[in-house]
């Protein structure tokens, strides 16, 4: 149906962690949509020069430089949303971090700390300040890992993260239920990306999905029809890399 095909067209959609990886996959399928785009990221140099590729897309992009785990930088960040569009119609929380592969008596409390507040608090930070500009029709789109269920040794504080990252999510679905903007739990498998050099640098790469493919995925659920959601998105390589 030609509707199916516009239906993201001039949406206004905020990734953060978007200067590469999954987060800048998604933005650029997005941006094949038609929708206009906030990025955001620490590393302004990457983050610019994914705007500049994006911007060949003919959509607004709006690179932000921004930190999820400081408030005032995500106050900073709606501001600009605000000043920019005025409105947003999709939100995609996907900024994290992984950690080095340790046991639990080794692993250092700035790691914990670090991985708990990018993956847990960011996330919950970024929505708290998106909720006054997302409006019935929205979306939200939470990167979790499957890792929000599965469980894998050496990764205690990101399985806690994301274990969190997906009761909040739950929470925040019921919550804005009544308000008719849809929350969706993305929990991707083994992705190639660079988050695997903190992780496990010798990772079977060959074995994961691309970012394209996860990305491919999520811009499917939120073209699906305003009458329905898909709550959890599961996505795993066929090769059965974790
Ligand atoms: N790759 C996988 O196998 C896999 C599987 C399941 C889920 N995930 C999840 O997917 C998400 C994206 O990861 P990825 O695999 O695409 O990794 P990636 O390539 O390392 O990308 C991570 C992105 O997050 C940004 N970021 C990190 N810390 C940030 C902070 N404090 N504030 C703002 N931005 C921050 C990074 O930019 P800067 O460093 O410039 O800030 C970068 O743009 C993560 O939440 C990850 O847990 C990944």
């Amino acid at each position: 149906m030609a509707e199916d095909r516009h239906r993201l067209r001039e949406k206004v959609a905020l990734i953060t962690g978007a200067s590469q990886g999954i987060g800048l996959a998604i933005a650029h399928f997005l941006a094949q949509e038609g929708c206009d785009l906030v990025i955001t990221g620490r590393k302004e140099s990457t983050l610019n020069k994914a705007a500049k590729e994006l911007a060949k897309l003919r959509v607004r992009v709006l690179p932000v430089v921004c930190d999820v785990r400081d408030e005032r930088q995500v106050a900073e960040l709606f501001a600009a949303v605000k000043k920019r569009f005025g409105r947003l119609d999709i939100l995609v929380n996907n900024a994290g971090v992984a950690h080095s592969n340790l046991p639990v008596a080794r692993i250092s409390l700035t790691e914990w700390n670090e991985v708990l507040e990018t993956n847990l608090t960011g996330t919950f930070l970024v929505t708290r300040a998106a909720l006054p500009l997302l409006k019935r029709g929205g979306s939200i789109v939470n990167n979790l890992s499957v890792s929000a269920k599965r469980t894998f040794p050496g990764m205690s504080a990101y399985t806690a993260a994301k274990h969190g990252g997906l009761g909040f999510t739950k929470a925040l679905r019921e919550e804005l239920r009544p308000q008719g903007i849809r929350v969706i739990a993305l929990l991707p498998g083994a992705t190639d990306t660079a988050i695997w050099d903190a992780f496990w640098a010798g990772a079977p790469r060959k074995r994961m999905m691309s970012a394209e493919t996860v990305a491919q995925i999520v811009v499917n659920a939120l073209k699906l029809p305003q009458d329905s959601t898909v709550e959890e998105l599961l996505i795993a390589p066929t090769t059965g890399a974790l």
